[in-house]
């Protein structure tokens, strides 16, 4: 029996039935649409940016790419985008006292945002999500639009704006695996999977519980405990031998093998989306900024402390743009 088949789920049934919802209207066809939109948002972002110096590139590119394309995605107007990456940025980070205001905040626009999808439906993720109905109630009620809503905006958001950079980071200290990217643009998609298995965004897994007594590595675990699985470091666990050194970033490693989106019945719902929006972030700014390089030691960098998301609070890079 695999581990999957061995652990509880820690959530209730509820959260399975919003997953269902969910996955309806976030469908494979419509993340692949995405694709020219993402590359406009990438450009658009480096046109933003003085030709040459120094910038903060979480601020000014790797937090505004999938803040954008999530609101927009959503159907959030333009005007509250600013506050809706603000909310969504301070959502996943327990320990900040910004944290219950930013979810309160988020829950506030997202409940007005339904009430108004359902008034005048749009062609957008949360107007189909209004549509959708439910074979059992009919219509979702509005708590479970805006709970499904807030659960895409807290999974998706943070969880890409650091993949891209940790992804970012990786490359700047790895300037050989740079100039390879620079050279062969065609290897970032396998160098994204690269960078999952590397430095991952989504330190953990939420909980789960032991559903029997077993016995991992050595460790016996008791039924009912609760378990949490480091997707990270198993991203580093001792490799097959066809693997290679796992300390080493190889952004030509084919198949990089990793659990950076989980696994089971909860694996990540936006991992289509993910890897769509890291490839086209990182191919538009290798080919777009031919200079770019860390504007401060590395051990200086102040990394989020949430213990779920793991990343820099900011990246500070000198740059030109071609
Ligand atoms: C690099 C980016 C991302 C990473 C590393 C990531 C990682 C993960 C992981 C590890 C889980 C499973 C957690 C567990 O089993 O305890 C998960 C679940 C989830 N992800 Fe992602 N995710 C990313 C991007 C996204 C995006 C862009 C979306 C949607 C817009 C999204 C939506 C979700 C949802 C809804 C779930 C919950 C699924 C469930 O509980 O049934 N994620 N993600």
């Amino acid at each position: 029996m695999g581990l999957g088949a061995q652990m509880m789920e820690a959530d209730p049934p509820e959260h399975t039935r919003l997953r269902r919802l969910a996955s309806v209207a976030f469908t494979p066809r419509r993340t692949t649409e995405l694709a020219p939109r993402i590359e406009q948002i990438a450009h658009d972002l480096i046109d933003a940016l003085p030709p040459a110096g120094e910038t903060d590139l979480v601020e000014a590119f790797n937090a505004p790419l999938p803040g954008t394309v999530i609101a927009e995605l959503l159907g959030i107007p333009e005007e509250h985008h600013l506050d809706f990456r603000r909310w969504s940025a301070r959502a996943l980070q327990v320990a900040s006292p910004e944290h219950r205001p930013a979810l309160a905040g988020l829950h506030g626009l997202l409940a007005d945002l339904v009430a108004d999808k359902r008034r005048r439906p749009q062609d957008d993720l949360l107007s189909a999500l209004v549509a959708v109905r439910d074979e059992e109630d009919g219509r979702l009620a509005e708590e479970e639009l805006v709970g499904t809503a807030m659960m895409l905006v807290v999974a998706g958001h943070e969880s890409t704006v650091n993949l891209l950079g940790n992804a970012v980071l990786a490359l700047l200290q790895h300037p050989d695996q740079l100039r390879l990217l620079r050279d062969r643009p065609e290897l970032v998609p396998g160098a994204v999977e690269e960078f999952l298995r590397y430095d991952t965004s989504v330190e953990r897994s939420t909980s789960r519980y032991a559903a029997e007594d077993i016995e991992l590595g050595g460790v016996p675990i008791p039924r009912g405990s609760m378990v949490v699985v480091a997707l990270g470091a198993a991203g580093r666990d001792a490799p097959q031998a066809e693997d290679g050194d796992p300390a080493v970033l190889d952004v030509t490693r084919p198949g990089a093998r990793h659990l950076a989106f989980g696994h089971g019945i909860h694996y990540c719902l936006g991992a289509p989306l993910a890897r769509l929006e890291t490839t086209i972030a990182l191919r538009t700014l290798l080919a777009r900024v031919p200079e770019l390089e860390l504007a401060a030691p590395a051990d200086s960098l102040q990394w989020i402390g949430s213990g779920i998301i793991r990343g820099v609070l900011s990246l500070p890079v000198r740059y030109r743009v071609g």
